[in-house]
């Protein structure tokens, strides 16, 4: 029988655990439990060309324009094709996505899409909707060990054959399998503004680079316009299909903010997020004017009980208070159109990995078609490929390994203030030479992960996305999509 690990609990790693053949032996391994993950957090809703009109050639070329046409080409026909079939198949097995009095689908508008094809649940809760759904569908015989952090591959004979965890009660373990998927999303909370959930630290990045894995486009971190803050502290997202709903973007004075810019607030997200920047560089704060939306509670129930909870009056003032923060990661662990990563047995899906469908700037509401695409075309893939010979068959109890190495770490919270100034939404070539010069004083790339804390593995990690997030900036030759560095 077939094994195989998943790490990380989010669409992409509980769809792949619905597409693999029913006779696998299947451990879904996640960090806190199934319900923590960026996927649950996804508000705006899912792209896809199924209205009349629309077509996958469209939203193609909307994906290409918005990435800056750095974007693969075949991974963006693969998304855009497979990804309408994927979404008809979830809606026959009974997800429900929100729908007009007619009983058509009902679409949304979000930056940079010529078309409505915002697919959309419970208004603004699709990710939570979706997610919720595809782990509903999960067979009960699948194993789950959640509050486990994987701390390294095993790597043998030139191939994954599992992982080595410490599970709930700090036990680290050897587990072996066929195959390994990596789901374990993003690296959001490298920086001190971000919408994604505690748990998106770059874990899946760092035990790529560790084992040589071959990663790609480290430069380009998207920043999402509206993050809800209050006090320079972030509370969730504000979806970006409240401004597909006609909310502009303004200052304390009520100036709109975008109204010169091509596209306006629907302009691309990198595009919107410089601007905010340099509008909040002047000393200006910013809010999103909701006062042309009719119903506003009843189309964004989700973010309303927010802003409620956050005891911002926005049914009096009809302004919700925004900043830019990080949001999600088009870079990643390496792929091909069937989310093989560099090391034979290894597979990446959704955030973590890079087959280069969002280019150097994704577009809004494709990541959760891509976690389905990029899951399923990894499903189909594993399902060709034999078993793997020589493979141990259970867990082995790992003993403790001593080390004289020292750790010298930096604390959190010095290197996010960094990170946001210095390889944040505005970069400059000094700004990241002095950023890695930092960095060079600790020794986070020589630690091994079962010697640290979670708490050290967690900075450990950081500092090494942080490391090829910075050097991957530098090495390109000219300022493009959301790596932008001033004068280059
Ligand atoms: C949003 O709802 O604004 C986020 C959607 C996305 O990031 O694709």
């Amino acid at each position: 029988m077939k094994k195989v690990i998943i790490v990380g609990a989010g669409l992409a790693g509980s769809y792949i655990a619905t597409q693999l053949p029913a006779d696998y032996d299947i451990t879904i391994i996640t960090k806190k439990t199934r319900i923590d993950s960026n996927s649950m957090l996804a508000q705006g809703g899912i792209a896809a060309a199924l209205d009349e009109g629309d077509s996958p050639k469209v939203h193609e070329e909307d994906t290409l324009k918005a990435g800056k046409y750095h974007n693969d080409e075949q991974a963006v026909k693969q998304l855009v094709t497979i990804g309408p079939q994927l979404i008809d198949d979830l809606i026959a097995q009974g997800m429900k996505f929100d729908r007009e009095s007619d009983g058509q689908l009902s679409f949304g508008l979000e930056g940079a899409h010529r078309f409505r094809r915002i697919l959309h649940a419970q208004g603004d809760q699709t990710g939570h909707a979706l997610t919720e759904f595809v782990q509903s569908t999960i067979r009960n015989d699948i194993k789950w060990e959640e509050n486990t952090t994987v701390l390294d591959l095993v790597v043998e004979k030139g191939e994954c054959q599992g992982v080595v965890i410490r599970n709930r009660k700090g036990a680290i373990k050897t587990k072996y399998a066929d195959f390994t998927i990596l789901a374990s999303g993003g690296l959001g909370h490298l920086y001190p503004l971000t919408t994604n959930d505690q748990t998106i630290t770059g874990d899946g990045i760092a035990l790529a680079f560790r084992n040589n894995i071959k990663l790609k486009d480290m430069a380009y971190v998207q920043f999402h316009p509206t993050l809800l803050t209050k006090n320079d502290k972030c509370y969730g997202l504000i979806t970006e299909a409240i401004r597909g709903a006609g909310a502009i973007l303004i200052d304390e004075n009520g100036n709109k903010i975008m109204e010169d810019t091509p596209q306006k607030d629907l302009a691309p997200r990198d595009v919107v997020t410089r601007k905010l920047k340099a509008w909040q560089q002047k000393g200006h704060r910013l809010f999103l004017d909701i006062s042309k939306i009719q119903s506003f509670k009843q189309k964004f129930p989700g973010v309303s009980r927010n802003l409620a909870n956050h005891q911002i009056d926005f049914e009096r003032t009809k302004k919700i208070p925004i900043q830019p923060g990080a949001h999600f990661f088009m870079g990643g662990i390496k792929t091909d159109l069937d989310a093989q990563t560099s090391l034979k047995r290894l597979y990446a899906v959704g955030e973590v990995a890079c087959n280069g469908v969002h280019g150097a700037n994704r577009l809004a509401s494709n990541s959760l078609l891509d976690c389905l695409v990029s899951s399923n075309r990894a499903a189909e893939a594993i399902a060709k490929t034999p078993t793997a010979e020589n493979k141990n068959n259970d867990y082995t109890v790992d003993s403790p390994s001593n080390s004289d190495i020292k750790s010298k770490l930096p604390s959190k919270d010095v290197l996010l203030e960094k990170t946001w100034k210095q390889i944040g939404v505005v970069r400059s070539k000094t700004d990241l030479n002095n950023f890695l010069n930092w960095l060079d004083k600790f020794n986070y790339k020589e630690l091994n992960p079962k010697q640290l804390s979670s708490k050290d593995l967690t900075i450990a990690n950081l500092c090494i996305c942080a490391e090829l997030i910075a050097k991957s900036a530098l090495a390109q030759p000219k300022s493009l999509g959301a790596n932008y560095i001033k004068g280059v």
